[in-house]
């Protein structure tokens, strides 16, 4: 396993969720992080609050200048690249008569295409680091959740794109993977409604039954599975489910 310290490592969305999550359990091993989002002051209280190792950068992924200045100033503060992690993303849901085409744009942008084209950025120097790539995947890969196709899509969309560049970045040594995490109390899925009233607790309640570990789940967790993609240096292609067992599709006896 290659080890964290010293790392330089590029998170998307570090300014709440996991992507904070995961930014604090890599600096506290000793890695130079560079977190961004589109929100100045989220990102920038993130980083103040896990210190020097941590640089925000105000950028939106979706558009190319912010991109290409968000892997220059990761290059700065890290001093080349050992990782990305292509973590940001946006929940869209809704029954399939009533979507909007608008909608469904901007959340394949945010969820798909701008980490594609962020990767393509990265990837000379990942190559002179023999880095990786992590993107974030989800539950919903795994389990059919009604409602909810643009954003299941997208994830489909992404833990097949972590297998495709698998295969087209190996011969440059570069691994690429994906996590699927399960339920985490963030704020996606808070502005989804979900964790916040009665209704949604109860959902939640009923959620962690189908859980065969008996709750959800928290951002370090899934910040340790990133965590063995990032080092592990014989691991490419994989898709790592972080569940709790609520991949099962557990069935009452
Ligand atoms: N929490 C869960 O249960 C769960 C489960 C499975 C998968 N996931 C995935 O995990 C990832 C992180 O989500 P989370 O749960 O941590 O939710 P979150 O707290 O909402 O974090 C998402 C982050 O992405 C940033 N972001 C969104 N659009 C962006 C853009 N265009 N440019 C730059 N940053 C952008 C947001 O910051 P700004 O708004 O400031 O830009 C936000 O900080 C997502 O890919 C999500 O789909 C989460």
């Amino acid at each position: 396993m290659k080890r964290i310290e010293g790392m330089s490592i590029l998170i998307t969305g570090g300014g709440s969720g996991l992507g904070a999550g995961s930014a604090k359990y890599f600096c506290d091993r000793g890695a130079k992080v560079t977190i961004c989002g589109r929100r100045k002051d989220k990102v920038e209280a993130v980083a103040a609050g896990i210190g020097p190792g941590c640089h925000a950068v105000q950028a939106d992924v979706t558009r190319d200048a912010d991109r290409r200045a968000l892997v220059d100033a990761a290059l700065e503060h890290g001093g080349g690249l050992d990782a990305l992690i292509n973590n940001a993303g946006n929940m869209y849901r809704g029954p399939i008569e009533e979507l909007d085409e608008q909608a469904l744009l901007d959340v394949f942008h945010t969820n798909v295409i701008a980490g594609m084209l962020l990767t393509g950025l990265c990837v000379d120097a990942l190559a002179a680091r023999e880095g990786a790539v992590v993107f974030v995947g989800s539950i919903h890969n795994r389990r059919a959740f009604p409602g909810v196709s643009p954003y299941a899509a997208t994830k489909g969309a992404v833990e097949t794109l972590s297998r495709v560049l698998a295969a087209e970045l190996g011969p440059r040594k570069i691994r690429v993977n994906c996590v699927a995490p399960g339920a985490v109390l963030t704020e996606i899925n808070q502005r989804a409604g979900l964790f916040t009233d009665d209704e949604a607790r109860a959902r939640l309640e009923s959620m962690v039954d189908m859980h065969a570990l008996d709750r959800i789940g928290k951002a370090e967790e899934i910040a340790e599975a990133m965590a063995y993609l990032v080092c592990a240096e014989w691991t490419t292609g994989a898709l790592v489910d972080v569940d709790g067992g609520l991949g099962l599709g557990l069935a009452q006896a």
